[in-house]
């Protein structure tokens, strides 16, 4: 086995794996976030926006970033659940050993929690691939003119989409979920890529927490003002 496979397949290596993909999502979060916020400024904005992406390189742009991010994930689920396994395993002789230090206790309470807010935001992502992304396109009549364009009418199908209160309450809930995990997600990922020190550790922590609070406010108030402010075209 090379020196590089067994780092990759130890419980360091698999930390690693977890953090740098984690650190991966949350970028891709912030740009979807920063993407959506078109939605704020009407059809043109979102449409064209999107239109404009999914055309860069002749489409090739977007299959290339959707490969990549395919692979980050499902490396972040794998290394996830392997880490939580192995905590769990040896979690009585590291209580024995750290019995005194407070913040590894605030991490292996709060990181419980991470397998199933993880797999809440699995099942989440699949459904809503599957209701907008993969959702009506131009063929099935969600299609739209503009600036002499033809373009999917993507903001015509998210609108509709959150005018159904269970959408609604189904996207908030599980958006507040998205920030828990990534309260505990980011300095935890800091912290396994050796960021970290005694004294960052406290500014980590706080900065998983306002960023984690900060995007899941950010997509939190999507589906609400949708449902309160627009009405389908
Ligand atoms: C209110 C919250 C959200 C809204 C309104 C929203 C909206 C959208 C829209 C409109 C698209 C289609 C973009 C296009 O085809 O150009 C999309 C794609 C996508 N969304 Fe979201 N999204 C939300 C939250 C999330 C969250 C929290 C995640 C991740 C956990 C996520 C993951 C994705 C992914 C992976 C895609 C596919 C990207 C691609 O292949 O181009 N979304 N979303």
């Amino acid at each position: 086995m090379s020196g590089l496979s067994q780092v990759l397949n130890s419980s360091v290596g698999k930390k690693i794996i977890s953090g740098l993909t984690g650190l991966g999502l949350v970028g891709f979060i912030i740009i979807h976030l920063a993407g959506n916020l078109a939605i704020f400024a009407g059809a043109e904005a979102l449409n064209t926006y999107s239109h404009t992406l999914n055309s860069l390189g002749g489409g090739g742009f977007v299959y290339a970033a959707e490969a990549i991010l395919v692979v980050v994930f499902l490396f972040h689920i794998v290394s996830g659940l392997q880490v939580a396994r192995s905590r769990q395993t040896a979690r009585p002789i590291a209580y024995q050993k750290s019995a005194n230090a407070g913040h590894t206790s605030k991490k292996s309470s709060s990181s419980v929690s991470m397998i199933y807010t993880g797999l809440v935001l699995l099942v989440f992502t699949v459904f809503h691939l599957y209701s907008i992304k993969f959702g009506p396109s131009s063929a099935e009549g969600y299609v739209t003119v503009h600036n002499g364009t033809e373009m999917r009418d993507l903001y015509r199908l998210v609108v509709e989409r959150f005018q159904n209160l269970f959408y609604v309450v189904g996207y908030v809930l599980v958006m507040a979920l998205l920030g828990w995990h990534l309260r505990h997600g980011i300095w935890s990922a800091l912290q396994s890529l050796g960021l970290t020190n005694k004294k960052i550790l406290p500014v980590a922590y706080t900065l998983g927490g306002v960023l984690g609070l900060a995007l899941a406010a950010g997509f939190l108030v999507m589906p609400i003002y949708i449902y309160i402010a627009l009405e389908p075209n």
